[in-house]
């Protein structure tokens, strides 16, 4: 796998691969048909404010339910989802397409993902155990869905630590490796979920998301394959 795997990721840094620059490292040029990007930036950046603002506008009129906390877990767990797999998304999306341009949205989504992510845990940080350390202990060590939604969680932590351009430009090729975690954190993130709805015989979802993350996983390998068996079978010069 080469630099693209990096999913909390600076922009547009593959045509750098090569060149001795990884992600992020400089920014591409602007050519004339990339003019859509900030417009489109501007506008991605507005739409992924829409699961929070409808917890909040819910919440103002007193439609969150029976179970308010719930529903905010729930809601900005699933999010959470959708982010990483928007985010997974977007190196496949730019190669079937061959617009690089899509590269300039990856570390926005990936911090969205990580801005839900947070949201989330500390709904039940917050609302459910009340900021109690000796009880959130003993549940991350009874419940095995709580201890995989932790560790993705943990996980997720360094890589939005390290997004901005200039760590990835600090830790050059450590920072790729690093950014590989987004794939074991995916998986995490559909066990997590898949544990959760387990217990209450509904996994039409976590079945769904879970294909989605394979599909993208199994892509990524794929592509990593050929890649290498095309480096070992170019002639040496
Ligand atoms: C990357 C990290 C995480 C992701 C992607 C994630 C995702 C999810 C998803 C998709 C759900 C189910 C939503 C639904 O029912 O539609 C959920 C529920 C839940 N998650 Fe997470 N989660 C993460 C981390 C965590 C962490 C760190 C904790 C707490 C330590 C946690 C605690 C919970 C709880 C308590 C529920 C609700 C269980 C219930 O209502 O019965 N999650 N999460």
């Amino acid at each position: 796998m080469n630099s693209e795997t990096s999913a909390l990721s600076g922009s547009g840094g593959v045509q750098a691969r090569g060149l001795g620059r990884h992600d992020g490292a400089r920014a591409a040029p602007v050519r004339n048909s990339d003019r859509w990007v900030v417009p489109a930036k501007i506008a991605v950046f507005v739409a992924a404010w829409y699961p929070l603002a409808r917890i909040v506008l819910f919440g103002m009129t007193g439609n969150l339910g029976a179970n308010p906390i719930e529903f905010i877990t729930r809601s900005t767990g699933l999010w959470t989802l959708v982010f990483l797999c928007i985010t997974l998304t977007v190196t496949p999306a730019r190669k079937l397409t061959g617009i690089n341009a899509l590269l300039r949205f990856r570390r926005m989504l990936g911090l969205y993902a990580f801005f839900y992510a947070t949201l989330h845990f500390t709904t039940y940080l917050w609302f459910d155990k009340w900021f109690d350390v000796a009880e959130i202990v003993k549940d991350i060590g009874k419940r095995p869905f709580i201890t995989v939604g932790f560790a993705a969680f943990l996980l997720l932590l360094p890589l939005a630590a390290t997004s901005p351009r200039v760590c990835a430009r600090k830790l050059g090729r450590r920072w790729q490796t690093l950014h590989r975690a987004i794939y074991a954190i995916a998986m995490l993130a559909i066990l997590h979920f898949w544990w959760m709805k387990a217990g209450k015989h509904d996994l039409l979802l976590p079945k769904l998301y879970g294909a989605i993350m394979l599909a993208l996983l199994g892509w990524r390998l794929l592509a990593w394959a050929r890649a290498r068996m095309a480096s070992r079978t170019r002639p040496t010069r």
